[in-house]
């Protein structure tokens, strides 16, 4: 029970990687409150109170910041501390880039790389009041290590992540706030069916093979996996880790050479 008695903000719990990440929290003892704008936050409860009862959740579109900050101060009120913030709501849409509207653009910038901003500022001097705080924010392989067509803007935000996750980490480290971030590659969401939709690609089991066959451990990380990722570096046993970037991939990301397979 690494968490036991840690109160955590995760963004974009409502499903995928983030309802992942909610199901290891409470399973390790943690009190999760989930922010995401989808109705599915109704269904997440339902199945996340199964596991602890000390779970709740607030419908809320991150990139609206009066909104994030009236919400965050609610939550302080109620729990008196806030120790653990996953950044990880985010948005995809494959695009080549002179195809992306400006709109387009902003959708991702807006949400990934200003919605973050906006829930880390907000939680952020409660941290510092309490000289205690986990920051993990959810960049991903895309943009940092790998790149494909049509992910320019998704790719941009990641990458971003990631400057924000350093510097960040650097101006946090007199207050005991570590900041890390996770890179994931390929996992099973909804946002990667979408994804798979809006580009006919049709996710039966030979695609999905054919993912596979680029990723040497043979096969599709879990939402769960990424979650125990979390769990350890929102945990006390990672205090002396900050500003650091962890694949999740499989060995996805690592180019390959020829070689004689012995
Ligand atoms: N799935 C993958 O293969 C993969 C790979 C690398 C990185 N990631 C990253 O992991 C994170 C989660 O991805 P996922 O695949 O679980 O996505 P998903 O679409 O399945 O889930 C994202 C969640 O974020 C919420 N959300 C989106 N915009 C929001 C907003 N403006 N305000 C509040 N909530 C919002 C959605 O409602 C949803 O519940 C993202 O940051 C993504 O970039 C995913």
């Amino acid at each position: 029970m690494i968490l036991r008695g840690k109160v955590a903000i995760i963004t974009g719990g409502a499903m995928g990687i983030g309802l992942g990440i909610c199901k290891v929290f409470l399973k390790l003892g943690a009190t999760v409150i989930i922010l995401d704008c989808s109705d599915k936050i109704k269904n997440a409860l339902e199945e996340l109170i199964k596991i602890s009862k000390n779970i709740i959740g607030y419908k809320v579109d991150i990139t609206n910041k009066d909104l994030v900050d009236k919400i965050v101060t609610a939550i302080y009120n109620r729990y008196g501390k806030i120790d653990i913030l996953i950044n990880n709501a985010g948005v995809f849409k494959l695009t080549k880039f002179l195809e992306i509207s400006d709109e387009l653009r902003d959708f991702h910038f807006d949400i990934n790389i200003k919605g973050t901003w906006n829930v880390t500022k907000a939680v952020y001097p409660y941290m510092i009041k309490h000289k205690y705080g986990k920051i993990i924010n959810l960049s991903s392989i895309t943009g940092v290590k790998v790149a494909g067509i049509g992910e320019v803007a998704y790719a941009t935000t990641k990458a971003a992540l990631i400057g924000f996750t350093k510097s960040l980490a650097i101006e946090s480290a007199k207050y005991n706030i570590t900041v890390n971030a996770i890179l994931p590659g390929y996992t099973i969401t909804p946002l990667f069916k979408k994804f798979a939709l809006n580009n006919n690609i049709n996710i039966t089991k030979s695609v999905i093979k054919e993912i596979i066959l680029g990723i040497p451990i043979k096969r599709l990380g879990t939402t769960e996996e990424i979650g125990y990722l979390a769990a350890f570096l929102a945990s006390d046993l990672a205090n002396y880790i900050t500003g650091a970037e962890f694949v999740i991939d499989g060995a996805t990301s690592i180019p390959k050479i020829k070689n004689i397979d012995v």
